[in-house]
């Protein structure tokens, strides 16, 4: 919060281009309220091909911790001089920790929706049929939590299928997926929970997913938020889906998940979802 001089306060920011519409901000203040932290936070609308500029000159004004998102997740990945496993295994950082000269790599995402997915939105993942739908970032970052969750079966589905393949290939001694292309869906019986992780809502187009992979009493999470309704939920929705959920969640649990560990406590998220949330119709 901005309580007294500035300067004092420990500072963090969100490096990213485009930088959204102050979410990040408004979620890390209503944090720092939350849990009587006083913290100074800013977004920084990043050059493209100028991270390593803005982070150095973030890190030498004494910066204490980074949220960073499209496209620099990789960048940050390079620029960590240590890396927590989940980041590794992402291959993507998107939140740091500075101390001295140390600049700590973590990836969030993929817990951040596993929280999502299971606290707030009720659906358990164990034991469960899941389809990921894409093989960029996004995806790659969801696979180990997902595993970890222990599901039945997981199944990453590319229109690329020599991505999904490869994604396959590196989580395959973390535990059991498989690849598949969207033709072969349709011979598979549907999935308690789908998440599109792939970039076409962006360009507002559909993956072509058959209506039958969706189960109806299942769960469709769009990754991509504050969209209104884009083409996959309104799809989720003609096959008779009725949980239908943005990554506004995941984007508030990811955030939480940085804040605690940039302040050792932890900050309550289901008020902040709730506020945040616009409706997918
Ligand atoms: P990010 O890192 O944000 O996940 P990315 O690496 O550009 O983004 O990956 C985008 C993903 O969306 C890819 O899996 C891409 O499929 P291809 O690998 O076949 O290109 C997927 N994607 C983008 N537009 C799509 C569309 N219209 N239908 C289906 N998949 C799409």
């Amino acid at each position: 919060m901005r309580v007294g001089s500035a300067a004092m306060m420990d500072r963090y920011a969100l490096l990213g281009n485009p930088i959204g519409h102050g979410k990040s901000s408004f979620i890390h203040f209503a944090f720092a309220k939350d849990t009587g932290q006083d913290i100074d936070y800013i977004a920084l609308e990043t050059a493209i091909g100028g991270f390593v500029a803005q982070f150095d000159a973030f890190r030498g004004g004494g910066g204490r911790g980074l949220d960073i998102t499209t496209p620099f997740k990789l960048d940050a990945f390079a620029c960590s001089t240590e890396l927590r496993d989940r980041a590794k295994l992402a291959g993507a950082v998107n939140a740091m920790k500075i101390e001295g000269d140390r600049a700590i790599g973590d990836n969030f995402d993929g817990t951040g929706l596993t929280n999502d997915i299971q606290r707030n939105l009720g659906c358990p993942m164990r034991g469960r049929r899941i389809l990921l739908l894409g093989a960029g970032g996004a995806v790659r970052g969801a696979i180990m939590p997902f595993l970890e969750q222990r599901p039945a079966e997981l199944v990453i589905v590319n229109r690329t299928i020599e991505k999904a393949q490869e994604l396959v290939r590196i989580f395959s001694p973390y535990g059991s997926l498989s690849a598949s292309t969207y033709e072969a869906l349709s011979d598979q019986p549907p999935f308690d929970l789908v998440v599109n992780g792939t970039a076409a809502s962006m360009h507002g187009e559909l993956p072509p997913l058959p209506a039958g992979s969706f189960a109806p009493n299942g769960l469709a999470y769009e990754l991509a938020y504050s969209k209104g309704l884009t083409p996959f939920p309104h799809a989720a929705r003609n096959a008779g889906v009725t949980r239908i959920a943005d990554g506004v969640g995941m984007l508030v649990e990811q955030a939480a998940e940085a804040f605690e560990w940039w302040r050792d406590v932890r900050p309550d998220t289901g008020r902040l979802i709730e506020q945040l949330t616009m409706p997918l119709m």
